[in-house]
């Protein structure tokens, strides 16, 4: 085994072992933060509280959360801890409204997302002499770059594709054989399609694993990309404020949740109306604070995705739960809380129908309506009798098991937009101009 592919000894250490260099990371953080920052000194001034005072890891809970519009009311670089001048990198993502959310990175914090991809790409269930196609966008977006230098460090053979011309990829992964593949889940079955209109077999493609992140997918959704491209599906998480793709990573040998790396982010689960902290097995929001960034270390960053904290399996370290959803995805609908990927598994029970839905809401008089567009499966036309059944049965189960009604609109194949990306799962025209 080649030394990259070894596993490093922080990943077997002990939980008290891990604890104490958290300890240790996270007041050099703070006081990094506090010294650097000019908005973390502001921040930690207002709450009253001095980086100086933390002593052990829940004392963490006294300072102040950080959220996205503070790092945009800082646009572009009033969050950084170092001179622009010493950042060798800059990615931003973009907010569906207004400025975008930027962060920099010094060569030391490149060194050490590579670092934290590679270790995530080995997870996944890489193997020397892998070659690897990326399809997560190269540019501004955290993705692609994030996923390109973990792989080179790691020593694998990189196609660095990005997003898009889904015709080509399709050609490339039949032409140079990668056996992985580093896409959002929902490209992925983009991908699978093209194949398919190709007249090739997804099945026989040359992929073994593919590594999916980027956006909510459920466990059903995983079975569905598993069986339709005959790989092992693994989940990475991550967000650019926090450092971009690598934050956790599912091990393949267990595919049981993301194990987070400890040793350079401490989790929080909140409760995300109170804020109050809660204990690990719990359901709530993750905050997440960064051990060992320059450029822009992060204090107690709400990232708004729902998930809990479980015990380390195939590593010390915790895993979180495959994540349910965003808070920013949930849609009330006429006052219940429903999130797309709570549909997403009731359509995946279907054979009738295809995996590429939106969820559109719009205003009947003063009520939320939702009508949930979705595809037939290749072969069936919406109009045919199975696929009318389909339809009324997944508005009976959104009824039974979401407690919403809705209407189900059949399209046909390609009649949902395709992404090329983050997939676009909900449409909300309520506040459109009429
Ligand atoms: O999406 C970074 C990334 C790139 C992760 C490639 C994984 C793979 P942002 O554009 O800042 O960064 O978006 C971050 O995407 O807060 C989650 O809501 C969502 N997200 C990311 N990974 C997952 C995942 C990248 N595995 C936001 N499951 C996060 C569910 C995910 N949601």
């Amino acid at each position: 085994m080649t030394k990259a592919f070894a596993l490093e000894p922080i990943e077997k250490a002990s939980v008290d072992e891990l604890r104490a260099l958290q300890l240790q990371r996270l007041r050099g953080t703070l006081q990094h933060a506090q010294a650097h920052s000019p908005a973390y000194t502001a921040k930690f001034r207002a709450a009253g509280v001095d980086a100086a005072d933390l002593t052990s890891l829940d004392d963490l809970a006294r300072f102040p959360f950080t959220v996205k519009t503070d790092l945009r009311d800082h646009y572009p670089f009033g969050f950084f801890a170092v001179p622009r001048q010493q950042c060798v990198r800059i990615h931003a993502s973009s907010g569906t409204t207004g400025k975008p959310t930027v962060v920099g990175y010094t060569q030391r914090d490149i060194d050490t997302w590579a670092h934290l991809m590679a270790r995530s790409i080995r997870a996944g269930g890489a193997r020397p002499g892998d070659l690897v196609h990326i399809s997560y966008g190269y540019g501004l977006f955290t993705g692609g770059l994030g996923a390109h230098y973990g792989a080179e460090r790691l020593g694998l053979t990189v196609v660095p594709f990005g997003g898009g011309q889904t015709e080509r990829q399709v050609q490339l992964i039949t032409d140079f054989k990668p056996d992985l593949i580093m896409v959002t889940p929902s490209y992925m079955l983009a991908i699978a399609d093209e194949f398919e209109r190709q007249g090739l077999d997804p099945r026989s493609s040359s992929l073994r694993v593919g590594i999916f992140g980027a956006e909510p997918w459920t466990h059903d959704m995983r079975l569905a990309i598993q069986q339709r491209l005959n790989l092992t599906a693994v989940d990475i998480y991550g967000l650019s404020e926090v450092m971009g793709p690598g934050v956790a990573n599912e091990c393949i040998e267990t595919q049981d949740g993301p194990t987070l790396w400890e040793d350079h982010f401490y989790p929080e689960i909140i409760d995300p109306d109170t804020g109050r902290v809660l204990p690990d097995g719990e359901f709530g929001e993750l905050v997440l604070t960064s051990l060992s960034k320059e450029a822009l270390p992060i204090i107690r960053y709400r990232t708004r995705d729902l998930t809990r904290l479980l015990p380390g399996t195939a590593r010390t370290m915790r895993r979180m739960e495959k994540i349910t959803g965003r808070s920013d995805d949930m849609m009330i609908v006429r006052g219940v809380n429903v999130f797309p990927t709570q549909i997403e598994e009731l359509i995946l029970k279907r054979a009738e129908l295809a995996a590429h839905y939106q969820c559109i809401l719009r205003k009947e008089g003063p009520l939320d309506a939702l009508t949930v567009a979705v595809e037939v499966r290749v072969g069936l036309e919406p109009d045919a009798p199975a696929a009318q059944s389909a339809a009324n049965g997944l508005a009976h189960d959104i009824k039974a098991y979401i407690g919403t009604s809705a209407e189900v609109e059949l399209r046909p194949v390609g009649g949902v937009e395709r992404s090329q990306g983050k997939a676009k799962r909900v449409v909300d025209l309520r506040r459109a101009p009429a």
